[in-house]
Parts: C-alpha cells; sequence; structure tokens
C-alpha cells in the first residue's frame, strides 16, 4: 500500500507553526494512544526544544490499559508530562490542568526569580489531523472562557483562551503532518481512519488487521465473529462475512462488506480496547 500527502499543505502548516511556537512556553502534544509512534511527527521535537512538553495520549477509552501504562513510561522516561485522555470526557481535564501547571512549574519560577508574578504560561495543542485537537480544545476550554484577544507584541489574529489564572491557550491548533517513511506508520494511520478512506484498499487494510489481531489479540476474532483464527486471514474475512450475512446481489459473500464491517468496528472500539503499536523495546 502507498500513501502520500500533499507537501504544500505541509509546508505551510509548518511555518505556521515556527511561527506560533515562538509565541508559547509549554507544547500539548496530541497523539493516538492506539498508535503513539505512528500518529507523532518527530519534527514537533525540533520544532518545540527549549519548550515544555506533554504529551496527550488522546482517545485513550479506545486502546489497551496495560499498553497505554507501557506508553506512558516510555515517554516519561523520554522526559515527557503524559497524560492518558478521552477528550470527550470532562473527567480528565482536572489532571490536565494538574500537569499543565507541573510542566510549567519551571518557568513560573524563572519569572518568579524576575520578579514576575502571574505571568500566565502560554500553551498551544498540536497534532496529526483527527487525533482529537479541537475536541480536546472545547473540553478543556469549556463554554466559561473568554477569550482574551489580540494582545500587543502578538501576531494579528491570535486569540488566546485564558485558562485559569495561570495558563493561556492558543485557541487554533497546529497541525502537524505524520511520517510516512515506514509503511507500516501508514497502515496503522489508516487503520485508525486518520486517512480518508476514499483512497484506501479497505479489503487489504482489513486483511492486515486480522493478521495483527490473530497475533496480538487472539481469541477477540474468535469471540465476536465465531471464526477459526487458525486459517489464514482471508479465510477469516470469509468467516467474518458468513458470520455477519455480508452476501452481495448474485447471492454470493461480500467481502468487501465484511471488510468494512470489520474496520468500523475496531474504529469505534466493538472489539475491545486495542493498541495497535508498541514500545520499541519490544
Ligand atoms: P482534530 O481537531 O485533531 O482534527 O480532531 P477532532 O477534534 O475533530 O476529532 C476527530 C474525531 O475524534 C471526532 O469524531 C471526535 O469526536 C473524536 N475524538 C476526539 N477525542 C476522542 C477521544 O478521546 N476518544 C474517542 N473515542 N474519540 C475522540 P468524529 O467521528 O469526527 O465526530 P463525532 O463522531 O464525534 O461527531
Amino acid at each position: 500500500m502507498h500513501f502520500q500527502w500533499y507537501p504544500g499543505h505541509m509546508t505551510k502548516a509548518k511555518r505556521q507553526m515556527q511561527e506560533d511556537i515562538k509565541l508559547i512556553d509549554l507544547v500539548i502534544e496530541l497523539v493516538d494512544a492506539r498508535i503513539p509512534l505512528s500518529s507523532r511527527n518527530p519534527d514537533i521535537d525540533d520544532l518545540g526544544k527549549n519548550k515544555a512538553r506533554l504529551i496527550i495520549m488522546n482517545k485513550s477509552d479506545l486502546s489497551d490499559e496495560t499498553r497505554n501504562q507501557e506508553w506512558a513510561a516510555y515517554f516519561k522516561s523520554l522526559g515527557y508530562f503524559v497524560v492518558q485522555l478521552d477528550a470527550r470526557s470532562k473527567v480528565g481535564m482536572k489532571t490536565v490542568t494538574n500537569v499543565v501547571m507541573d510542566a510549567c512549574k519551571e518557568k513560573i519560577e524563572r519569572d518568579r526569580k524576575r520578579g514576575i508574578k502571574n505571568r500566565p504560561v502560554r500553551a498551544m495543542v498540536v497534532g496529526i489531523p483527527n487525533v482529537g485537537k479541537s475536541t480536546f480544545i472545547n473540553s478543556y476550554a469549556g463554554k466559561a472562557c473568554a477569550k482574551t484577544g489580540n494582545k500587543p507584541g502578538v501576531t494579528k489574529g491570535k486569540q488566546w483562551i485564558r485558562l485559569n489564572q495561570n495558563v493561556e491557550l492558543l485557541d487554533t491548533p497546529g497541525i502537524l503532518w505524520p511520517k510516512f517513511e515506514d509503511q507500516m506508520v501508514g497502515l496503522r494511520l489508516a487503520l485508525i481512519g486518520a486517512i480518508k478512506d476514499e483512497i484506501l484498499n479497505i479489503d487489504e487494510l482489513s486483511i492486515e488487521l486480522i493478521k495483527i489481531l490473530k497475533h496480538y489479540y487472539p481469541g477477540v476474532l474468535a469471540e465476536r465473529y465465531s471464526v477459526d483464527e487458525a486459517v489464514e486471514p482471508v479465510q477469516i474475512l470469509e468467516g467474518i462475512a458468513e458470520n455477519r450475512k455480508c452476501i452481495s446481489k448474485g447471492n454470493e459473500l461480500d467481502y468487501s462488506k465484511a471488510a468494512t464491517l470489520l474496520i468500523d468496528e475496531f474504529r469505534s472500539g466493538k472489539l475491545g480496547k486495542i493498541t495497535l503499536e508498541f514500545p520499541k523495546s519490544e
């Protein structure tokens, strides 16, 4: 399978980010907890150097709890602050606020020593498309927060959302593009729905998903679709088509329908909490 992005968009987004990042103290980077590395663009490490760094493992309601812990430990070992989150629920937001304050302590301390008190820490949200940036900003900022409007010295048009006495958030997220050097990265992104399905071969994608599930989550397919997992992936897909009565007009099994169904059920969490990649040490 081959995936491609449009360099024009990427260049523009990167330039924008380079400008925005100058204005902030803290980078809040969202990754998808099901593919925490493949959903990152490592360029952000360079763009965000000398900034406080927080990684939010978003959509952790859909990923494997044990793997979440491993990934959180992995990112912490690299010096990031980490929060696991379901951005659609407000439950985790208190934790976010606390960790943001922790991540910014150094700056606050620096300000304090210079006699500057109560200067808010400025943050921005970054991440690849569809990772949950807008959802996160809405949940985190809530409705009650007033926008602070333009400020002297700030690029015209920038809006800051005052979150509390200590933190201001740039209201527009920075968009990063995933890196496609490795085809497995493209595959994982396609599986979670981060690439438009129209440009994908869903049948092929479903076979790859079956392989991964068979290997890392044995029993999941057998349980949900009453299929024998010992057979070849394409036969498993056939079993799913039979189980779900995916029949085409000519009364034949409709593999594409089964493939779409499997991928939809995976994406919506119906197959359970599943993580598709593991920290490098494995
Ligand atoms: P973006 O700004 O980074 O592009 O992402 P956005 O917030 O638009 O979110 C993309 C999709 O991911 C949305 O679903 C959103 O509801 C969903 N989402 C965001 N955070 C989480 C999370 O923590 N867990 C889960 N399970 N889903 C999350 P959508 O299908 O595009 O819209 P809708 O179905 O919510 O209407």
